[in-house]
This record gives C-alpha cells, structure tokens and sequence, in this order.
C-alpha cells in the first residue's frame, strides 16, 4: 500500500481532522465533485439527468459507525421513506447501505432487524436493495446478515472485496444462495495478511473472482456487478462474458458519481448496463478521505478548489 494512501486512510479516521475541514466552504466545494449535494433530493435529480443517459442509479446516504440506537432507526426510516421516492419519480434506482449505518457495532440483532424492514421494503417497492462491505472486522457478520435476507427475499445483494485473501472462500460460500454479488476492489486500511499490499495482486484477484462470477452467471446461478472504474478490468470481463455466453444485459458495471463520467456513457453505448452509484447526505468525511485514497492524485482537485476560493 502507498504511503500516501495508508496516511489518508489513517487520517480519515481523525475526528479533530473531520472537525476541521468539513465546515470549510472549499472542502465543500472539492467534495461536490463526487456528490450531486447532501440532501435526497440533491441525489435524486442527478439520477434523472442520468436516467436521460440511459445510466441507473444506486442511492446511498453517507454515514457509518454510529453511536447510538436511535440514530439506527433514524436511518431505517430515511431509507423507507427513499424507497418510496425512487418509486415515485419512476427512477430505474437501487438503494444501498452500510450495515454499521443500520448499528452493527451497537447492536447486530437490531441491524439484523433494520435490514429485514429494508428488504421488505425493497420487495414491497421492487427497488433491489444492496448490502455494503465495510472493514474486514465486519466481513463474517455481514455475510450472516446477507445469508439471512437472502433465505428470504430474491432482491438483495451484497458487495464482496477483491483485496481480501479470504474471498474466494466467501465467494464459494455464497454461491448455494445464488447470490446477486457486487465485486469491488476495497477501500479501507487493512493489515497485509488480511488483504493483499500489492495493487496488482488486487486487481489479479478481481479477474478471477470477476471470471468465476461469470462462470456462474452463464448457469443462471449468480448476478455479477463489476464494481469499478477500471476499464481495462471491465474490458476484460467484459471479453469473458462474451466468452462464456453471458448476454450484456446479465451482468451490470458500477461506478461512482463524478468518477470517469464520460466512460460510463461509453460503456452504455456499447451495450452495457450501467449504474451510478450516488452518495449524500452530510457525513461525508471518512467516505471522502477514501476517495482521495483511491486515487491521491484527487488532492490536486482539492488544492486548485483552494487556490480559486
Ligand atoms: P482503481 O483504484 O484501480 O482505479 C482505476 C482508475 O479509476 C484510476 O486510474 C482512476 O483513473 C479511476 N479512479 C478510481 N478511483 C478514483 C477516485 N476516487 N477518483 C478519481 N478517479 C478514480 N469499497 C468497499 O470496500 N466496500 C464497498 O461496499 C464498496 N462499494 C462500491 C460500490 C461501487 C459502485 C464502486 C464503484 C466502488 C465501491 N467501493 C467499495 C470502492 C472500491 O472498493 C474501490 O476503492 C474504488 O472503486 C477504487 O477502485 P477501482 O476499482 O475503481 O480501481
């Protein structure tokens, strides 16, 4: 892992940083590159001018650890009521969430709760409902929680991470459930025997997993999201779809808003299925430091936000 990357995962977990920068009118300003606004209005409106380019969308309020039970259930009714707005407007949209959002790390059996509530939801609304992948402490109770929702409801998923050496375990794991599986290359600070340090090693095992889900999907027992803004990954999997007999239409690419724009309409027009995923709302400063992780050469973006204050 780069130094800059492991500092900036580090720091996004400094409240005295977070207290610092996210009043800041240009901190604001930087973060808007990568959300349409903090409120669900904000995200809503950018999946309609999506929508117009043939782009879905995946909505998700930012936020995660919380402190408090009533918080949780807060959030539960944030996203009950969102539902209900995706289906009004007509947005061809997928809600996604993050399981300490919904108060893992206070209570699992109220998460477990709130999750049930959700996908019920997402059943009643025929919104599919997405379940976050967060540090690694969490992966086995995140995978119980899926495990749950999954005997019970058909449009539920769950985000597995390339960088974890313990995933094509959990991939095979899964595979009984035919799960709907959103591959992503992972985003937190993680110790080297949990997750691979070296980024080609990273995106090797994003292949074979990504391969493996086809091979899946082309028997009909898995629905594969390729979670990146990789091209040269998607092209790739892309090939093997082919290869395999697996139609454009059985596997989609997600990327995040404000990431490589241009290309996701590329890919809509030729042929894939595509979504956005769009984050809000007003805790965005672990979320942000993650972007910037991704991709340090972002912190430039922030500096010229600076200097045209
Ligand atoms: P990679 O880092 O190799 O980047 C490929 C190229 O994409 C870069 O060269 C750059 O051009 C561009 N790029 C990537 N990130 C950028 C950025 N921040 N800013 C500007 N350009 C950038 N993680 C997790 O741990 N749990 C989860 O549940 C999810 N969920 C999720 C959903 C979706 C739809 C996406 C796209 C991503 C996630 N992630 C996630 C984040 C994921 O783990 C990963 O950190 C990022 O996607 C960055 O990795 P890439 O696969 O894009 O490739």
């Amino acid at each position: 892992m780069s130094l800059t990357r492991t500092a900036l995962l580090r720091a996004s977990k400094s409240q005295w940083l977070q207290q610092q920068v996210t009043h800041r009118s240009f901190t604001r300003r930087a973060v808007s590159k990568f959300m349409p606004g903090e409120r669900v209005e904000d995200a809503l409106a950018a999946a309609e001018g999506l929508a117009a380019q043939k782009l879905g969308a995946v909505f998700t309020q930012l936020g995660e650890d919380l402190t408090s039970l009533a918080e949780a259930d807060g959030v539960r009714d944030h996203y009950l009521a969102v539902f209900d707005k995706i289906k009004a407007r007509g947005i061809a949209g997928h809600v996604s969430v993050k399981p300490t959002q919904l108060g893992l790390n206070l209570s699992p059996e109220a998460c477990a709760r709130h999750l049930d509530t959700l996908a019920a939801k997402s059943a009643a609304t025929g919104i599919f409902f997405w379940i976050d992948m967060e540090d690694s402490t969490y992966v086995d109770r995140t995978l119980d929680l899926y495990r749950g929702l999954r005997a019970k409801y058909d449009l539920v998923g769950i985000a597995l991470q390339s960088y974890l050496r313990r995933t094509p375990r959990d991939l095979e794991s899964l595979l009984p459930l035919k799960p709907r599986i959103r591959l992503v290359k992972g985003a937190y600070m993680e110790p080297g025997d949990v997750a691979y340090p070296v980024k080609r090693d990273v995106d090797n095992a994003f292949f074979d997993l990504g391969d493996e889900m086809l091979a899946h999907a082309a028997k009909g027992d898995l629905w594969p999201i390729f979670g990146t803004h990789d091209l040269n990954l998607v092209q790739r999997l892309a090939n093997r779809a082919a290869e395999r007999g697996v139609r454009d239409g059985a596997y989609e690419i997600h990327m995040l808003y404000g990431i490589r724009s241009a290309e996701q309409r590329e890919l809509v027009a030729s042929g894939r299925v595509v979504k956005t995923l769009i984050s809000y709302g007003s805790a965005w400063f672990r979320w942000y430091m993650r972007r910037l992780a991704e991709r340090p050469a972002n912190i430039l973006f922030v500096m010229k936000s600076v200097l045209s204050r």
